[in-house]
């Protein structure tokens, strides 16, 4: 029989290459891939996959108790991983609520029902190197204490606390990724690098907070899902593992790299007024994966950029299909 895994999140940007690359790479999976379809999606996201013999889509809330122990009573699932959550700094700041409740909550209702299921189901707990907050100098390690900057970061290191919890006190089986800022093909357009291309190819100038000196390690969405299959084959339950490139950029870098190879003049890039509470700087240690699961990056950011832009560039209906009025605004104007 095959192994069943459950993917949430996978109409979202990391979620949709990560089915990709499980169908791609493992014959005896199959995948149901469980998401709500808000904003964030894309189901052009899973348009190459989505008649695989082994795909399978199931809408589901997971910060509705009720259906996830319906996906779970009427799907049989070996393993998960967890991707699905609200994802953007920004509207966490705006708007907390929906934070605590898809990233918080929907996290409790995977933890409950792989519990009730006899803690047999392995999770993988897909996290980020915002929870530390903002690191000035040096590394964080697997065991630095969290000190979150935002909502966003908070509802994600509440979740990374209740897996860890769970692993202690029922002994559901989760282990948990933490990656530093990815980038790729199928990034929703609000996000920084996307937004700037797009603005950029539409010769409007590009936005940056503050003196846009903040930095971010990014990583190719590929090497980050490669580092997830990793943990998820091989990592030890109740472990941590950081995933990252350990090549910090300022934001400003970034985006004169996108002016420049999309010609754009320097001038376009505009600083506006901060993000409260702008986490300055992360910086993850990512020893421990390398060390342990032999896993390393293999795209370094000049190409994976080009290529990034290149995808952008030719895309037609997949950003206009889920581009709300808001998000246009944002990008047009
Ligand atoms: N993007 C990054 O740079 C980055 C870095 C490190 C970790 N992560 C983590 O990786 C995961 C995926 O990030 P992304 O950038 O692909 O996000 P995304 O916003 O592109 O996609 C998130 C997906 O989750 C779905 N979703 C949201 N709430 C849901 C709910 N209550 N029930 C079911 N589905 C729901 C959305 O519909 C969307 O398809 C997140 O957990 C994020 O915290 C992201």
């Amino acid at each position: 029989m095959k192994k069943r895994i459950l993917v949430t999140g996978g109409m979202g940007f990391i979620g949709s290459h990560y089915i990709r690359t499980l169908l791609a790479e493992e014959p005896e999976v199959e995948v149901v891939n469980a998401d709500a379809l808000k904003y964030a999606s894309n189901p052009l996201n899973v348009r190459d996959v989505e008649d695989h013999p082994r795909y399978h889509f199931r809408q589901v809330d997971l910060s509705r108790g009720d259906d996830v122990a319906e996906l779970f009573a009427e799907e049989r699932i070996d393993e998960i991983v967890h991707f699905a959550a609200e994802s953007h700094v920004d509207r966490s700041i705006q708007s907390s609520l929906p934070f605590l409740k898809s990233n918080i909550t929907g996290t409790y209702h995977l933890l409950e029902e792989v519990q009730k299921a006899g803690s047999t189901i392995r999770m993988v707990q897909v996290s980020t190197d915002e929870v530390y907050g903002s690191v000035d100098e040096g590394h964080t390690s697997e065991d630095t204490v969290l000190a979150p900057g935002n909502p966003y970061s908070a509802s994600k290191a509440g979740a990374d606390l209740f897996c860890l919890a769970y692993y202690k006190t029922h002994g559901v089986p989760v282990v948990i990724t933490r990656c530093t800022n990815n980038y790729g093909p199928n990034q929703h357009p609000e996000k920084l690098i996307p937004r700037l291309i797009l603005r950029a190819l539409k010769g409007r100038t590009l936005p940056l907070y503050g003196d846009g000196r903040q930095e971010r390690d990014w990583i190719h969405v590929r090497d980050h899902c490669r580092g997830v299959e990793l943990v998820r084959k091989k990592g030890e339950l109740g472990e941590i593992y950081h995933i990252g490139a350990e090549k910090p950029v300022a934001n400003l870098e970034i985006a004169k790299r996108i002016a420049a190879a999309l010609q754009q003049p320097l001038f376009h890039i505009q600083h506006v007024r901060d993000r409260p509470g702008h986490d300055r700087r992360y910086s993850l240690d990512t020893s421990k994966i390398r060390r342990e699961l032999g896993w390393e990056p293999v795209i370094p950011l000049d190409e994976g950029l080009t290529d990034t832009i290149r995808w952008y560039q030719q895309q037609t209906d997949w950003y206009d299909g889920f581009m709300t009025d808001e998000l246009k605004e944002r990008t047009e104007t």
